[in-house]
């Protein structure tokens, strides 16, 4: 017995001298494999209380570069941090700050374990990229890895080794806020953007010093929050979820993400948090995920006010039990979960389970062998803000613009002898276009489209701002007031658009207006913008409309009457420049939106991917019984995948290798594009397919390839897309991922509303 002790003993001091003097050796795959060892033996010494720990991440409670808390709620989560309570947190950010609080971790608690630092880099860190939405029009997938890559630079030079990113939930409802930080309504482009942001995270080595663990969030469902209010419950069927939600979720597992994020919402009845479904029977059981899962902020806490868990204590067996492996500040797992494990409702095995996943990302990171690896102020200095960065984020920027409208031509602008109007709130702004989620961004660092004009010098400009748009200063935790009621301003602007060869009017949303916890009822343009529009227009017909916002918007009136209009999202620090390159046509626009316009809010849910009713189109004038609206059209205003160039491209011949696909074998369809235009420009050239008979109706068209094309003006060029069995599989009634033979469509084009078609027999 005494030789037992003595043994374990030695045993105990052996493992924690492991844990602390690992040596400062970068992972390889080969130290991947030691891994599980050595989150065994790592396990076998931890009590009950310390592997609890590990599971709680704490919200940065004090100012962490002054004096420790001595009382409140701050004392107390101090305290759990030198006792080894604390496995995570999040928002402590600058090596210095992190380097404090890891070291408290790392020197004052027994086993010394480091903390694994996350937070909300979501499009950018300090050098802002445009927001997710804006990058996914530009459907480049190598800009988009690059640009998680400047974030994942500047965020892990700055401490930080995990961020809550990418949003990979699809969306068809443009009320919703949070849209802003996804991909848009479709799971193909959604799964290939969300794969290039996990490796544009991750990079090839989770260990180097500017790479983080991505994390995909929010599973499950949350982009079909009813009524696009935030939070709200979700209540799809489960081929909605397989075919629609669950695809760039399962993307990311193939790119390697080391973590998911759980969600708010409840779905089905069940909170997403408290989801065994969600979490053990799909995501670490059919898709063998081998990371771990973080709840959303407070979210275990929240199945409490769902009518789901009685109090705290059941809260946390319900989420442990569900597979939630980290608890984001609710503060019921550091509270209740060893007292849940001794009475025996939640088991032992599953606590072991949660803490390997979580040791084994710190091992991955590299945490264990350097817990400041992340915290060294020269590169912190040398590596945020750097010229590349920003040469960086501007390219994504330039790429992410979408050009809507462009009537006889008006863009691009002369470079000279034009005296040009430059007219609205958000013209001279240097903070909205940051967008919303920029947390560590410095205010007013983004260039506005006024400096962006000013850099050229061969126009005259006169600027005047209009009406406000926004009352106060807005942040990104208080509601955002629009101005409806003073109109200082308004007589100038309309004054100073007369006699002007052109007025560049840039509206839309203040960038706080979109994001969590924004969700909007209409979608017009918000304060007085649509009104000054009318009245500029009255004066002055040569308008080029920028519009700024993080979500589609019902624009009918500028579509009808404006000739110009340029969708240029929030794009981040290098916005103006950007967007003063396109209006002068030194970058020729290229995006296609990721995310159908409706004309009206009436119309949301409006997506290109949808089933047939049985009644699509009027059988006769005038008759009424067929799927319509009596006071609106069934289109929309821009429909997924539009967007035009200063060129024209014209499609042609398109053709397959052959007309039945058999098994695994694959046919080719091939295209014929020509650049009719002037100038030289990229095309993104879409492949969408049809099932026209299957177990489950199918949507009219589905994306299943794309390709960004450039060509000189009379340029034409072949472009061939593969097509297998892989692009033909759905969510079948034998509720398995399966392609059924029978007859499909092929559609090219350059967006949703393909111009050309053409069909092939698939046979098993
Ligand atoms: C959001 C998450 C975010 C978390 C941490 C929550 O309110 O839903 O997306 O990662 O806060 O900031």
């Amino acid at each position: 017995m005494i030789l037992k002790k003595l043994l374990s003993a030695v045993c105990l001091l052996l493992c924690i001298q492991f844990v602390k003097s690992q040596g400062n050796t970068h992972s390889t795959s080969a130290q991947q494999e030691g891994i599980v060892g050595k989150v065994d033996s790592l396990l076998a010494i931890m009590t009950l209380a310390e592997k609890v720990g590990q599971m709680n991440q704490y919200n940065g409670f004090w100012d962490v570069t002054g004096p420790a808390p001595a009382e409140g709620d701050a004392a107390k989560k101090y305290d759990h941090l030198r006792n080894g309570l604390v496995g995570s947190m999040l928002n402590v950010r600058g090596t210095e700050a992190v380097r404090k609080v890891q070291k408290i971790a790392v020197e004052e608690t027994r086993l010394g374990i480091p903390l694994i630092i996350g937070f909300d880099v979501i499009h950018g860190y300090k050098t802002i990229s445009p927001i997710p939405l804006a990058e996914a029009a530009s459907w480049d997938l190598e800009a988009i890895r690059k640009s998680a890559g400047v974030a994942a630079a500047e965020a892990a030079a700055s401490g930080i080794n995990w961020t809550f990113a990418p949003m990979v939930d699809i969306s068809r409802d443009a009320r919703w806020g949070r849209i802003m930080e996804g991909a848009g309504e479709d799971p193909y482009l959604g799964s290939k953007i969300a794969i290039a942001r996990v490796k544009g995270f991750q990079g090839d080595n989770l260990a180097a010093v500017n790479t983080v663990a991505a994390c995909s969030k929010h599973f499950a469902g949350y982009g079909f929050s009813e009524s696009g209010k935030d939070y709200n419950t979700v209540d799809i069927g489960l081929a909605r979820l397989y075919n629609t939600v669950f695809p760039p979720f399962e993307a990311t597992i193939d790119a390697g993400v080391k973590t998911f994020m759980n969600a708010f919402n409840v779905l089905n009845g069940v909170p997403a948090t408290g989801n065994a479904f969600l979490q053990r029977t799909v995501l670490k059981g059919d898709w063998g995920f081998k990371g771990f899962v973080v709840s959303d902020w407070g979210s275990i806490n929240e199945m409490i006010t769902h009518g789901y868990a009685r109090d705290g204590k059941d809260a946390a067996m319900l989420a442990a039990n569900a597979g939630s492996d980290m608890d984001m500040e609710s503060y019921h797992y550091v509270n209740q979960l060893e007292a849940l494990v001794k009475e025996g409702k939640v088991d032992e095995s599953l606590i072991d389970d949660a803490v390997s996943r979580i040791l084994t990302v710190k091992y991955e990171l590299g945490l264990m062998d350097d817990p400041y690896s992340y915290c060294n102020p020269e590169r912190e200095k040398q590596v945020v803000g750097s010229k590349e960065n920003n040469d960086l984020v501007l390219d994504m920027a330039r790429k992410s613009i979408v050009l809507l409208k462009n009537e006889g031509n008006l863009l691009p602008l002369s470079k000279s002898g034009l005296n040009i109007a430059v007219i609205g709130a958000l013209s001279a702004d240097k903070d909205s276009p940051l967008g919303s989620w920029r947390l560590a961004a410095d205010a007013n660092t983004a260039i506005s489209v006024l400096e962006g004009l000013q850099g050229y010098g061969g126009n005259k400009l006169h600027y005047e701002k209009g009406p406000d748009l926004v009352v106060g200063e807005p942040s990104f935790i208080l509601e955002t007031k629009i101005n409806t009621t003073d109109r200082s301003g308004f007589d100038e602007a309309v004054a100073g658009a007369k006699d002007k060869d052109v007025v560049v009017m840039v509206l839309g949303e203040h960038g706080f207006q979109s994001g969590e916890g924004r969700s909007r009822a209409s979608l017009d343009l918000p304060g007085m913008q649509q009104e000054l529009l009318e009245a500029v227009y009255a004066v002055n017909k040569n308008v080029v409309l920028v519009l700024m916002n993080g979500r589609p918007l019902t624009i009918n009136w500028a579509d009808e009457h404006v000739p110009a209009i340029v969708e240029a999202w929030q794009l981040g620090t290098q916005s103006g420049k950007a967007i003063a390159e396109v209006l002068y046509g030194d970058y020729n626009p290229s995006g296609k939106l990721p995310m159908t316009f409706p004309r009206s809010v009436g119309q949301i849910p409006i997506y290109y991917n949808h089933e047939n009713t049985g009644r699509p189109t009027i059988p006769a004038p005038d008759l009424v019984f067929w799927s319509h609206y009596m006071d609106e059209s069934n289109d929309p205003l821009y429909e997924f995948g539009y967007g035009l160039s200063y060129s024209r491209f014209q499609y042609s011949n398109l053709r397959l290798s052959d007309n039945t696909l058999v098994d695994d074998g694959q046919i080719t369809a091939t295209v014929t594009l020509s650049n009719t235009g002037a100038y030289e420009g990229t095309e993104i050239v879409q492949l969408y397919l049809r099932d026209l008979v299957a177990s489950r109706s199918r949507p009219v068209k589905e994306l299943k390839g794309f390709e960004k094309v450039t060509l000189k003006p009379g340029e034409s060029r072949d472009v061939a897309f593969s097509i297998d069995r892989s692009l033909l599989q759905f969510y079948s009634q034998n509720n398995t991922w399966e392609a059924e033979p029978g007859d499909f469509r092929v559609f090219v084009g350059g967006s949703s509303k393909t111009v050309l078609d053409t069909g092939f027999t698939y046979k098993k």
